[in-house]
């Protein structure tokens, strides 16, 4: 535990993202069904949560759920959104009591009824919160956000506020769900896959990615700090050279 004292808290990434996976087969090495690893998965939330809070991380973004995890099976799908629209209710004391601000990003109109409500609800109450913002991918895949900012671009250049020579990166940015967000500085994904599984496409270009074997429900803030200590350990070049890194962190220090 004493790694937290490691952290050298003035180069804490600002913003982490999180793929929580393994829920699953968590579960199923048990000798257990699916749905009970996702329940598990809830507490490493409250533990993340809480870490990234007490840390002073700015915003955490959690993929709770993406496009594609529709097509898994009925019973698995209701069981998810009972659990989230059941979690969302119960923790809105916890979150406004650690001044955490919650925000979603994702095609929420999927969403059934009953979640919805109660998620747009725990967004409105938690709305004046200035602490950590908490950002949940819910019915969220990267290529549906960018289809999805490239229709809203081209309507308002029908409607003549933006020529088509105008749109930039910043433009682009713009129209993300995540618009307000600076770009995530860490991806973490647990359970030992190597892939992106079409999270935040765009806003990962140059995130420093961290994967662990560890399946999302044994996740705890103690891996969380092993996590922010191997990232501040590497160099972000940026396209540039390690030697001009080094000169620029000289001079900034100096
Ligand atoms: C992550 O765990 C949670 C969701 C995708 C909703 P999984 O359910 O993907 O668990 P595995 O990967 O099958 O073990
Ligand atoms: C990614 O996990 C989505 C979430 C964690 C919500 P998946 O388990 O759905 O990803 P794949 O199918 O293994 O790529
Ligand atoms: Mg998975």
């Amino acid at each position: 535990m004493s790694q937290v004292n490691e952290i050298d808290m003035t180069q804490l990434p600002r913003h982490i993202a999180i793929i929580m996976d393994g829920n699953g087969r968590w579960a199923q090495e048990k000798g257990e069904n699916r749905l009970f690893g996702h329940y598990q998965g809830v507490e490493s939330v409250r533990d993340i949560v809480e870490g990234c809070a007490e840390l002073g991380v700015g915003y955490l973004t959690l993929y709770a759920f993406s496009t594609e995890n529709w097509s898994r099976p009925e019973t698995e799908v209701q069981g998810l959104m009972e659990l989230l629209a059941q979690t969302i209710r119960q923790e809105v004391p916890t979150l406004n009591k650690n001044n955490i601000k919650l925000k979603l990003i994702g095609n929420i109109e999927k969403l059934p009824g009953y979640a919805r409500d109660g998620l747009l609800e725990a967004v409105d109450l938690t709305e004046d919160n200035d602490g950590l913002t908490l950002i949940i991918a819910l019915s969220y895949s990267s290529r549906w956000e960018l289809v999805h900012a490239v229709k809203e671009i081209a309507r308002d250049v029908k409607l003549g506020k933006i020529l088509p020579d105008q749109i930039n990166e910043e433009t682009l940015r713009h129209y993300l769900a995540t618009s307000s967000v600076p770009d995530p500085e860490l991806m973490i994904r647990t359970s030992g896959e190597y892939r992106i599984s079409n999270f935040l496409l765009f806003q990962l270009a140059y995130a420093e990615l961290y994967f662990t074997d560890i399946r999302w429900p044994d996740f705890r803030k103690q891996h969380l700090f092993e996590a922010i200590l191997n990232f501040q350990q590497r160099q972000r070049r940026f396209g540039k050279t390690g030697e001009q890194i080094r000169r620029e962190s000289a001079t900034d220090t100096h």
